[in-house]
């Protein structure tokens, strides 16, 4: 007692004998350590978890090099088969996308007008589900037949990797699509992203490995993040289909990202090469149409500055009897905000949807003022031409036209209606209707010089079969007299 210390501050038999023992204060002191440490590998999963190279999974039954049946890889996986199965739902809506087929040129008929002589003028539908894939390019009306290029199976099937194993990748482009249709059945799938002994991620699509090394780039080096979007880029990028003779090219299939991966990149690189898919017959004018540059817009945008991918957007995780899995149904995010947006934004549901949309109708209304500027550029043309200007005297408009189409379609062709990357998308949209106008400007002092006093008068176009009649009176003749 002489120590001066209070009971609990002795040892041996003297602790027990307090009102707070010191081994319970060790133990709860463990025990608010061991939770802290924890919760600290909770949050590092959360955070990491992205980042997480997937330990293979254990492979039941060995799958064969280039199996192309889904179903077959399903019989290791079920829960990424079934969720992938579900991209076979093509009824879901949202504002601007969904998996129904939506039919662009009835919404919006003065795209008949700016594909005129394309086959986009024709028939152009939204994009449905992965499950699709086959069915739809099977049925299009831009397939021509007897002869189209194979080149258009390239994105559409697991059977395609297998066949150019087979035949060689030149002599798989170079072949008739309708050669191929026996080969090719199975749609989108396991085999297009995964090796089948690892299920790591890989690329198996030639062009995408191929643009890299045009860039100066080795894809193998791509990150585990990185590697969750280029799996998408392999069919979601901006391409066309070169033909060299001389290096015994055939419709083969290219990125044009030789320069970068830019709009003025690539229009560089197609004006170099002087490439152009088809010639608008109301102006004249050699266009480049751009083919869904998701891949492409993305990587300018915030969430790729953020390293997020495509698969943290499209795949999020799903949990399903304590399993953690990563949910196959590629679809709209707006369709599963709480799985795909919420986990990084403590937003309501309803916020989230209403900031996506709320981009996307912005964009949506400069893309149609840069389409209205776009159209009557591509009349006023005409018009000088009915008056008797020359090829000469136009080049300047039509290469501002030609400009003008390509910044407008890399917006409107690329899915997500500008969400991927707001900034750009305006961006491209107001030099889009700059563009135009400028065209409009010189045709105006054109005819201004030319004598022509009187404005031109532009037809009706309002409905699709309208648009489509004044568009057949420019392939076979003269055109709609513009100035009546
Ligand atoms: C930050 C989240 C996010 C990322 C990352 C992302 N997307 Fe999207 N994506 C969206 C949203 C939101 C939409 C708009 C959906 C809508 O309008 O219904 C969309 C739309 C789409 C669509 C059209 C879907 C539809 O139903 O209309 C496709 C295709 C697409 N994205 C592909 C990609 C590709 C490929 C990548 C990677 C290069 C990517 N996305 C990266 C959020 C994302
Ligand atoms: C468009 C590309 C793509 C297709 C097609 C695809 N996957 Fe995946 N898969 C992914 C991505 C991305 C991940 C996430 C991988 C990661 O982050 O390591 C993934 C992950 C997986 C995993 C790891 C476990 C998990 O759920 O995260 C398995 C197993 C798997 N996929 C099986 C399949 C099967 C079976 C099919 C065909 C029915 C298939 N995948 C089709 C892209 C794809
Ligand atoms: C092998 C080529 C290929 C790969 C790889 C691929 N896609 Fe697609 N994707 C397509 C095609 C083709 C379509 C249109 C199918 C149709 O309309 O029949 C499509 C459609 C879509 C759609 C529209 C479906 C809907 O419900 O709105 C989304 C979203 C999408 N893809 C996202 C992705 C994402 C994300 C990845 C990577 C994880 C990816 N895709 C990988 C070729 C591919
Ligand atoms: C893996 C995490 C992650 C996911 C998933 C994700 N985001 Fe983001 N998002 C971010 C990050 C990080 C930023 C950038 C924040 C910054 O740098 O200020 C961002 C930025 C944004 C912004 C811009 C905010 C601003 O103030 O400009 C919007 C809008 C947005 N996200 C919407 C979405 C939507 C919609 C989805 C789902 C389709 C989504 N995000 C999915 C991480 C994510």
């Amino acid at each position: 007692m002489a120590t001066g210390r209070t009971p609990n501050q002795g040892k041996g038999s003297s602790r027990q004998t307090g009102p707070f023992p010191l081994w319970a204060g060790a133990a709860i002191v463990i025990l608010v350590a061991a939770v802290i440490v924890l919760l600290g590998l909770l949050a590092f999963s959360i955070v990491e978890r992205r980042w997480e190279a997937q330990r293979p999974a254990l492979v039941v039954t060995p799958i064969a090099e280039w199996e192309p049946n889904n179903a077959v890889w399903g019989q290791n996986y079920p829960r990424e088969y079934e969720s992938y199965a579900r991209t076979r739902i093509d009824t879901t809506k949202t504002k601007f996308g969904g998996a129904f087929p939506r039919d662009y040129l009835e919404e919006d008929p003065y795209q008949v007008l700016l594909f005129a002589g394309y086959g986009f003028s024709k028939e152009y539908l939204q994009a449905r589900g992965h499950y699709y894939a086959v069915e739809d390019v099977s049925k299009t009306k831009r397939i021509k037949t007897p002869v189209n290029a194979a080149t258009c199976w390239t994105c559409k099937s697991t059977d395609v990797p297998r066949m150019m194993a087979k035949m060689g990748v030149k002599e798989f482009y170079a072949a008739n699509f309708h050669d191929l249709k026996n080969e090719i059945t199975h749609p989108i799938g396991c085999q297009d992203c995964h090796d089948p002994k690892t299920m790591k991620l890989r690329i198996t699509r030639p062009a995408l490995r191929e643009a890299f090394t045009a860039m100066g780039r080795d894809i193998n080096e791509a990150t585990h993040q990185e590697m969750r979007s280029l799996v998408c880029a392999q069919c979601h990028s901006e391409y066309y289909f070169k033909t060299d003779a001389a290096a015994g090219l055939k419709n083969y299939l290219t990125f044009p990202w030789h320069k970068g991966t830019t709009v003025e990149a690539m229009l560089e690189y197609y004006d170099g090469i002087e490439f152009s898919d088809y010639v608008n017959p109301i102006s004249g004018t050699p266009i480049v149409k751009p083919q869904h540059p998701d891949y492409e817009l993305f990587l300018t945008g915030i969430h790729s500055y953020r390293d997020i991918s495509c698969a943290d957007c499209h795949m999020p995780y799903r949990t399903e009897g304590g399993v953690k899995f990563t949910d196959h149904h590629v679809q709209s995010p707006l369709l599963d905000i709480s799985s795909s947006c919420a986990v990084c934004h403590r937003w309501s549901e309803d916020e989230i949807r209403g900031r996506v949309e709320g981009i996307q109708t912005k964009v949506s209304e400069a893309m149609m003022a840069a389409e209205e500027a776009l159209v009557r550029a591509h009349f006023d043309i005409a018009a000088a031409v009915q008056a008797g200007a020359m090829d000469d005297v136009l080049a300047t408009a039509r290469q501002s036209v030609r400009h003008a189409q390509f910044r407008w379609d890399y917006v409107s062709a690329t899915n997500g209606m500008g969400f991927h990357a707001p900034q750009e998308a305006m961006r491209l949209l107001g030099e889009s209707a700059n563009l135009a106008q400028q065209a409009r400007l010189d045709i105006a002092r054109l005819l201004g010089r030319m004598g022509v006093t009187t404005t031109p008068q532009y037809p009706d176009v309002s409905t699709r079969e309208k648009a489509w009649d004044v568009v057949q009176t420019f392939i076979q003749g003269e055109g709609t007299k513009l100035f009546p």
